[in-house]
This record gives C-alpha cells, structure tokens and sequence, in this order.
C-alpha cells in the first residue's frame, strides 16, 4: 500500500503535493518523492519520511506533479527504489500504488529491447512501456501500456512534451479526483484533498483520467468517456484518515478481503525461494508472539495437512530458552511489525543453532527481514489498530501459500491439488466479505456480552487457536477477562468456573471434530452458560443446541480459521466500543513490542 497525489492548476504544486501527501502517511513512510513538469521533469526522492524529503529537498517551480509515499514490496527502502520513477529519456515520470504481477516479464523484454532499468521495484517497467509507445503521446501511451500490464495499480504520469495534464489510471487500487476552480487533485485517499475541496469524483477499475487545470476528463480503456457527478464529501478530516469508520480498528477488519487479495498477488513461481525449502531439514517450528503466534497455531496444522512435515509452533519468547535440540528445523519467525524483540531474539537464535530462517513479516526491510535468510512478505498494508486484525488474515494466507509450497517440494502435493488450493484461496477474500455483511447482526449480539465479566472460547483442532485468537482480541481490546479451552479440555478443570454468568463462544463449523463440538456446547448448556456458536452456513442443527449463532460461509475445513476469525474479530469491536474503551490504542499496549 503506498499513498499517491498529483496536481493541475494555477499555484505552485511542489508544496500543495508534499502537504496533501502527508495525509496519506498512514498508507505507508519508507520512502518519498515529487515531480514537477515544467521546462522538463525535475523528481526529487529519498528514502526515509515525507518530512525528511521537506528538510532536503528543494522546492521545484511548476504548477503540475506528482508525488508519492511509498510502503515497499518489491526492493527494499532505499533512493533507487522510491518514487517517482523516470523513463531512459528522464522525460517522463511515473508514480504507482500496487503490484504489478507480470513485471519481471515484462522487464526481461523492455531490457532486451535497450531500456535501462535504475530500480528493483515492480514499478519501473510501467515507465518504460509508456516511454515505448510515447509516440501515441501520454494519454495513448498509457493506454497501450495498460494492456500489457498485469495486476493491481493506481499509477499517475507526467511528461516534459505535455506539461500541463497528469494522466492516471486505476485497476484494484485507490484514486480519487479532487475538483477545485482552476485547479483539480489526484489522491489514493480524500483525506489528501479535503484541505482544497470536498468536491470528488471515485475513478472506477479500468479507467483512465486526464486532470489539467481546467478539469478531470475519465474514459474507460476502450476510450469511451465515463460521466459521473462529483460528489461532495462531509467528512471531517479526521473521519476521513479512517476512511468514514469510527476506528482505524474497524477500517482494517473491512480491509481484510483487500488484504488477502494483495497478499495472494503474484505468488506463482519464485525459483530462488522454491529451492530453499528443498532440503535440509525433517521438521518446520513457527515461533511467534501474541497474535502472529496464533497464526503460528494454524500454520502448525496448515502445514501438517497440506506438507506432511512435523511442525510445532511455539512462542518466541520461551523458544530463546530452550535447549538447542540435535535436529536443525526450517524455522518459520511471523511477526507483522518484522520488530517483535522477542522474535528477532528467536531468529537469532535459531541462525545461531545453524537453522534455516524464514520470516513472514508485514513490513518490507524491518529487522526481522534483514536477520531471516528469506522472507515472505504479507501485504496487508500500514495496521494502525494495535489489535492486530488485516495482518493476522494475511499471515494465515501466507501460511497457506508456504505449506502448498513446501508440499510441491516435497511431493505432498501434486500440481493440480495445489492449483485447486490455490483457487479456493482466491475465493476467501468473497467468504470474508460475507462474514463483514453481517457487521450489523454482530453489533446486535455484542450488546449481550458488554456487560459480562468473563468469557469463554472453546475450539477443536484448527478452531483452537481461533478460539484462542478470539479471546485475545476481546481481552486486549474491551477488557473483559476472555480464556480459550480446547474443548475437550473443559471436563478436565476448567468446567468448574462455568455458569449462567458466564458466556461461551463455540466454534463449531463443520469439519471433523463437529460432533464432539456438540457435545462439548451440550456440557457448558448443561450448567446454564449462554452459548454463542460461530458456525456454517446452511447448518440446521446448531441453532437448536445454542443461544446465538454466527454463521459463515461454507468453506473447505482447512481454510475455516478465515472467516471464523473475521466474525470473532468484528465481535470483540462491538463489544469494546459499546463499552466506550479506547479500541485503536488500548492501555497498557503497543502497536511493536521492541523491549523482551
Ligand atoms: C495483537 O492484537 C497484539 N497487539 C499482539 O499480540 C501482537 O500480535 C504481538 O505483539 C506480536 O506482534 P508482531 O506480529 O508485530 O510480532
């Protein structure tokens, strides 16, 4: 997730640009930079925050550009890397929101026809394949570049032959146009234009706009104009940062579907990555922190099922202590800020034991990234929430893609099994959107539990550590005492904490540990516990046995932990925020724990 804006108009654009861009910080502040076009293009860019670039660089004359913060996925932080990119003629300057997926293609055929390449990034293959139909002028060049593009993106161009219009477009990426009286704005997000206009227009998926002084014109790729009214925005600046939601917690949890998407994005072949997972170890252990380490939970039976391979996950914290065993397993670090001391002490360890380091991370060129030997990155973008909610879907998606990876290199999985895997996983982010419908029905039941002091969440099998993860976000966030069992554990102790006065939340979606489930719900029914259920769709038997249910959609048993999670995660919201708690910055918690 990066934030990008761009300006036409009257006033000098360097400032307006730089301003508006750092309303867009929260979409990530690795790196910065700005374009203008004026008697040609001048791009200034570092790595570092926007208020760096302010401090060094130097404001360019020019009444149209663009600039751009960047949250990095492919090449780390670094000058080269940040945008806006340049062409070979160093006329044409180029800013992107997304991923392209087929870049490295397209890159080996742009260099083999002469084009020479300064970054890492996805990116700059879209600057050269605009350069290479330049003589269609901006507007038919990257038209024609559109139709070799890939992938998900909001770019915005400029060129030094037509210095008066920014030329954008939009596919699976934010952009919005910003209409003022003789000046217009681009931006991934309104929050970039309120200061000059509360007057918008969204660009829909496969359009492209030309914004100049005198207005925004938008077709779509076949060239047909696209009329849409602006509308006007009565948001508060403030509103607008979490996107119209009361908490950057809730905006998260609706970006979920987002999140799983990007994540999924151009995952297909990574050679390098494929060869590392070959050989050299009998077992896989996923060590995590807090939420990462529930993630770890799932991977553990992700990885089983799918790989074959012995896994355990333990926390990072206890595994830094441990006796150094004789085997030497692939160690698995998932953590979302990539800061986790805990964790980073882990994978030190695990490098110092002459293990094989992998990190899953949300954060491109944090410690965790540079200490593991490889890293899969999570695309979740910028988590302000401290409860982690887009990330820990993420890093279950990454967890799928690794054990079908491994399964491939170990024979477990045959190409068509994992292709079929792969598609139901392009089918989750569809499932979640279900679950985040019945947001209202959710709202509804948390009225029952604001007022409980304890809960209880039982699972079986892969609904454990969901059960688990559950109880996490209630407590962290609505603070009300919340503890998750296996449920077969009940009978054996914790049974006799459980009444009428306090509430148990069961998953109990249909897989193989079902019937015991039932049987477990009728053991805490029997001593008068209000039962919630998270369930399947389609299931007429749950209701019978259970105070309230939760249905989600019907997916195969192993991709479930989704959006079973989704469900509980939207329960504890409403659950915290009837009771007025402070739910993006709960007390005594910080969003990247860097102290042991
Ligand atoms: C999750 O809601 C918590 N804020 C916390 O448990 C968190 O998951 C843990 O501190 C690990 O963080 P990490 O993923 O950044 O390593």
């Amino acid at each position: 997730m990066c934030g990008i804006v761009g300006y036409a108009g009257y006033r000098q654009a360097y400032s307006i640009l730089l301003d508006s861009l750092k309303r867009l910080e929260y979409r990530g502040y690795d790196s910065a930079g700005v374009a203008i076009v004026g008697s040609g293009v001048t791009v200034q860019k570092d790595k570092g925050y926007i208020s760096h670039l302010e401090e060094t660089a130097e404001p360019t004359p020019g009444t149209v550009g663009i600039a751009h913060t960047r949250w990095a996925t492919h090449g780390p932080p670094s000058k080269e890397n940040a945008h806006p990119h340049l062409d070979c003629s160093g006329e044409i300057a180029l800013i992107h929101n997304g991923i392209i997926e087929n870049h490295m293609e397209l890159r080996a055929r742009l260099k083999a026809s002469g084009h020479v390449f300064r970054s890492e990034t996805d990116t700059e293959v879209a600057v050269h394949l605009i350069e290479s139909y330049a003589s269609d002028g901006l507007e038919g060049a990257v038209r024609r570049a559109l139709q070799d593009i890939r992938g998900s993106y909001a770019f915005a161009v400029i060129h030094a032959k037509e210095p008066d219009k920014v030329v954008a477009a939009r596919n699976e990426s934010p952009l919005v146009v910003g209409l003022g009286t003789d000046e217009n704005f681009l931006a991934s997000d309104v929050p970039a234009l309120l200061k000059h206009t509360n007057r918008v227009v969204y660009v829909m998926d496969r359009e492209i706009v030309v914004l100049n002084r005198e207005g925004a014109r938008i077709t779509d790729y076949e060239g047909r104009p696209v009329a849409r009214e602006p509308q006007r925005i009565t948001w508060t600046l403030e509103d607008a940062e979490k996107g119209g939601f009361e908490h950057f917690m809730l905006k998260e949890i609706f970006e979920e579907p987002q999140a799983i998407h990007d994540t999924l994005l151009g995952r297909v072949a990574e050679p390098e990555l494929n060869s590392f997972f070959r050989e050299g170890y009998t077992n896989v252990k996923l060590l995590a922190c807090g939420t990462s380490y529930h993630a770890a939970l799932v991977g553990k039976y992700i990885l089983e099922e799918l790989a074959r391979v012995p896994t355990t996950a333990e926390l990072a914290s206890e595994y830094r202590y441990s006796r150094a065993p004789a085997d030497r397993p692939l160690v698995v670090l998932l953590s979302q800020s990539g800061e986790t001391a805990d964790t980073l002490g882990a994978c030190r360890e695990a490098n110092r034991r002459g293990c094989k380091t992998f990190a899953i991370t949300n954060i491109i060129g944090s410690s965790l990234s540079r200490e593991a030997q490889r890293t899969m990155l999570t695309r979740a973008g910028l988590e302000i929430g401290v409860a982690a909610t887009k990330t820990f879907v993420a890093q279950l998606t990454a967890l799928y893609l690794l054990a079908i990876r491994i399964g491939l290199e170990r024979g477990t999985l045959g190409v068509e099994e994992a292709n079929r895997l792969k598609e139901e996983l392009r089918r989750l982010p569809r499932a979640v959107q279900a679950v985040l419908n019945e947001a209202p029905y959710i709202e509804g039941l948390a009225h029952e539990y604001a007022k409980t002091r304890d809960v209880y969440f039982i699972g079986r099998h892969l609904g454990y550590p969901i059960a688990m993860e559950g109880a996490l976000k209630l407590k962290e966030i609505s603070y009300i005492h919340a503890e998750a069992y296996a449920a077969g554990e009940m009978k054996h102790g914790p049974l006799a904490l459980v009444g009428a006065e306090t509430p148990v939340i069961a998953i109990a979606t249909r897989d193989h540990t079902y019937e015991k489930m039932l049987s477990n719900i009728r053991e805490v029914d029997a001593r008068g516990a209000p039962i919630l259920a998270i369930g399947t769709e389609g299931d007429k038997d749950l209701g019978k046995v259970v105070d309230n249910v939760i249905y989600t959609p019907a997916v195969p048993p192993l991709f479930a932990p989704v959006p079973v999670v989704v469900a509980l995660q939207l329960l504890a919201y409403h659950v915290a925020r009837i009771r007025g708690c402070s739910i993006d910055k709960p007390r005594n918690l910080a969003k990247s724990v860097t102290v042991e």
